[in-house]
Formats: C-alpha cells, sequence, structure tokens
C-alpha cells in the first residue's frame, strides 16, 4: 500500500492508520492529565517499549505482575493511540503512558498538571537503522525501500512522527523544569541499574538496591526478547512479522557502522547538524 493509504495527516506528522485515528488523536487533546501521571517520551526506535517495561516495576516497586500478564500497549498505553480510549479507566494509578507527540502536539491538561515526563534519547544514527528494520517488518508500515532512499525519507521527515530533530527540538526547549528528565538509550544500555536509579529518584521512589537489580534482570533485551507480554509476538504476523525482523532486533549501540557508506554518513550528519546548529543545548554523545 501507498504511504497516503498507510498514513493520516495530523499537524504535519504522517501517523499510521493502523493505530491511530482522527478520534484517537482527538481524545489524546482531550485527555485529562493527573499530577501523578508519568509520560515517556521518545521519537520512535528510541527505548519505548524499554520505558513500558521499566515504568510500571519502578512505580510498584518491583512487583513483575503486570509485565507478566498485560501486554506492553495496554500496560503503558501511547497517548495518542486508539488502544487508550479502551484501557484508560483500568489503568493502576500512578498511571504512565508513552507518547511520541512533539512538545508542541501535547494536550492543555499535561500543560497545567504536574504531570512528569522522561524524555529518551537515541543517537539518530541507530534510530534510523532500528526505523529502517522496522518499516520491514511492519505491515501497516510503507515498504522502507534501501537503506539509502529510507535515510532520505528520515532526513525529510517522510516517517512516522515526522523530523528527528524537530522532535528533539521541540523537547529540549519547553518550560517543564524539574517535570523533565531526559535520559539516553545509550546510558541505559551501558548501566541500566544506575539508570534505574535516576529515574527512581526523578519519580520520587526508594527503590532498595535489591529492586532496581531485580528490575534490571528483568527489564534487560534478553527477558524482554523472551517476553511474550513484550516482544510482541501476540500480535498477527500480517501487522508485525518477526521472520523480516524481530521487534527487539539487536539492541546495541553503533550498528549504524553496518548499514553507512562514508558518503551517506557525511550527508546524514550535514543535514542534522546544519539543523540543530542554532540550538543553545547540546546533544549527548557526538553526533559522528
Ligand atoms: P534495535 O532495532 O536497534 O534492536 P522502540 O521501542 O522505541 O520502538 O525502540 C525499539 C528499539 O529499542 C529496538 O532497537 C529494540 O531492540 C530496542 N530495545 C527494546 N528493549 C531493549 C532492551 N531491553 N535493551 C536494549 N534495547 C532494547
Amino acid at each position: 500500500m501507498s504511504p497516503g493509504e498507510l498514513y493520516l495527516q495530523n499537524n504535519g506528522l504522517l501517523l499510521p492508520k493502523e493505530t491511530h485515528s482522527f478520534e484517537s488523536l482527538k481524545f489524546a487533546q482531550e485527555f485529562t492529565f493527573k499530577d501523578n501521571d508519568v509520560l515517556a517520551v521518545t521519537f520512535p526506535k528510541s527505548g519505548t517499549i524499554w520505558m513500558q517495561e521499566i515504568l510500571p516495576l519502578v512505580l510498584n516497586g518491583g512487583d513483575l505482575t503486570p509485565i507478566e500478564t498485560i501486554p506492553n500497549w495496554d500496560r503503558v498505553p501511547w497517548l495518542e493511540e486508539k488502544r487508550l480510549a479502551l484501557v484508560v479507566d483500568q489503568l493502576p494509578s500512578p498511571r504512565a503512558l508513552v507518547t511520541h507527540f512533539p512538545y508542541h502536539v501535547m494536550p492543555p491538561s499535561f500543560h497545567n498538571s504536574k504531570a512528569k515526563a522522561i524524555y529518551v534519547m537515541r543517537n539518530p544514527k541507530d534510530v534510523v537503522v532500528s526505523s529502517y528494520y522496522f518499516s520491514q517488518m511492519a505491515g501497516f508500515l510503507p515498504d522502507p525501500g534501501t537503506f539509502e532512499e529510507f535515510v532520505n525519507d528520515f532526513l525529510e521527515g517522510k516517517v512516522m512522527f515526522g523530523k528527528w530533530t524537530d522532535h528533539v527540538k521541540s523537547w529540549a526547549n519547553t518550560e517543564l523544569g524539574d517535570r523533565i528528565m531526559f535520559l539516553t538509550y545509550e546510558d541505559m544500555v551501558k548501566d541500566l541499574p544506575a539508570a534505574l536509579r535516576r529515574i527512581s529518584d526523578f519519580l520520587g521512589r526508594n527503590l532498595s538496591e535489591e529492586v532496581i537489580e531485580k528490575i534490571a534482570e528483568h527489564c534487560s533485551f534478553k527477558s524482554m526478547k523472551a517476553n511474550k507480554m513484550s516482544n510482541f509476538s501476540l500480535v498477527p504476523k500480517v501487522f508485525m512479522d518477526s521472520d523480516r525482523s524481530p521487534f527487539l532486533r539487536k539492541g546495541v549501540v553503533g550498528d549504524w557502522k553496518n548499514h553507512f557508506s562514508p558518503e551517506l554518513l557525511a550527508r546524514f550528519l550535514s543535514v542534522i547538524g546544519k539543523e540543530l546548529e542554532t540550538e543553545s543545548f547540546s546533544l549527548p554523545w557526538s553526533l559522528d
């Protein structure tokens, strides 16, 4: 199917019709945030489902029931997706949600609440690689073509949720103060217990080292890949075909080295660098 048939457009963003509708976007805009809600914010392929595993465990002190019994999309639903309306009343308190929305698309009640946000950022070179394989396995996304063609689409924002640079800029420049915490996928890969301690402190949880270690073990790539509530094996193959590429694919930092030619990399870095050059924030890693 063509991109026009697979995506709907909203606020200049392309959103998969399979999981989004104008009703779900209206529901998101009218959603009432509570002060104790926790929201993980990501550009797609930056660690969303990882946060869907982590947040319930940090919030409930390490009780594995939610990750063993509830699929991730219902456990920590996407603010913008159709499922939210169906499960919102069953979410435990405090509620955890995820979103791919850029900041300027967030609903008014988010701004008026004290809900906290955790922005997870991943190096865009690895985001585009992960996204390329995801587009091959997801039946609700257009065929990505060659890697180079897909990189061009990514740089032009012709992928779901638009340009990576716009997303990062929008969340880096908020006035949320101590309501927002920034975390990188790379830090989580390097030292998950340390990342969990930061998340726990940010959310005012006082987790023991034993609980932190338990959560880290159950949120490892290996554990999540084996967890049918988290690896998307419950989804029919026509929507997600893990024979083409598993959702939990490699879970590493630096797979971009296996995909970019020197020319393509130079162009990628030049476009991204230019789009960020006037920004006052600095990225947590060097782009090249
Ligand atoms: P790769 O395709 O590079 O393997 P999202 O959830 O935002 O769609 O991001 C998916 C990416 O996060 C995939 O990257 C996936 O493997 C990775 N990921 C998910 N859980 C992970 C974990 N526990 N450890 C490391 N990477 C993880």
